[in-house]
């Protein structure tokens, strides 16, 4: 049995815990919504709360865009969390695997407590901590219908906010991704086994298939 908060404030699963202060995930358990990013940053790690800093303004604009489509929406009301708990260091790098799993027993049991109907996730690392080999520049904004920790979730990949500063051609992208989020699935997959057809569908909108069969004749092949 693991305690949430108590673990992760001892917790020394990988070498992150040396660079600061753990951020927990924060907001109503159970929500109907759950917002994954991808590691707090320094600001965050001073705070102690996720998306407190530059990204966590970016995130607030994009989240007024949400309400087009899925009525007012306060930050109050939503669970925000990370796949890493504790900020990466320096230039903000991409957590490694060891630093990614060390934690993954913590954002397994966020999921499991907070049960959320929607789960909005920001980059490609929080997009691949609960759908593995998802392309997040096929599936962004779009909305799949998954398997989570036991039941059926709505999964929307979105680009993650600080994207947009650093390549200003994506801004436009993620704005229409938040603005024009649909709560009809793309798909209607189950995560496992993954190494199957539904895991072509996580990766490509659409998907061919050729059969070979015994003639031309549709009526008389076999
Ligand atoms: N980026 C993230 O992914 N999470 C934060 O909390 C802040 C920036």
């Amino acid at each position: 049995m693991i305690h949430y908060l108590t673990d992760l404030l001892a917790c020394q699963g990988c070498d992150l815990h040396l660079n600061g202060f753990v951020v927990p995930g924060r907001g109503p358990v159970p929500a109907q919504i759950m917002i994954i990013g991808e590691a707090p940053g320094f600001d965050e790690s001073i705070a102690g709360v996720p998306f407190a800093g530059k990204s966590g303004k970016e995130l607030d604009k994009l989240m007024k865009l949400l309400e087009s489509s899925l009525g007012k929406i306060d930050r109050e009301d939503i669970y925000i969390t990370n796949v890493v708990k504790h900020w990466p260091g320096v230039g903000n790098p991409t957590p490694k695997v060891k630093q990614i799993r060390a934690c993954s027993k913590f954002l397994e049991m966020e999921i499991d407590q907070v049960n959320p109907d929607i789960i909005i996730t920001l980059g490609k690392t929080a997009l691949n901590s609960i759908c593995p080999k998802t392309d997040l520049s096929v599936w962004h904004g779009k909305t799949m219908s998954l398997e989570i920790r036991g039941r059926e979730r709505y999964v929307i990949p979105m680009y993650h906010p600080p994207d947009g500063i650093y390549n200003p051609q994506l801004t436009p992208v993620i704005k229409k991704d938040f603005s024009s989020i649909s709560l009809t699935p793309l798909t209607h997959v189950q995560l496992q086994p993954i190494r199957d057809i539904s895991e072509l569908s996580h990766r490509f909108p659409e998907i061919t298939v050729d059969l070979e069969t015994s003639s031309l004749d549709t009526e008389t092949c076999s």
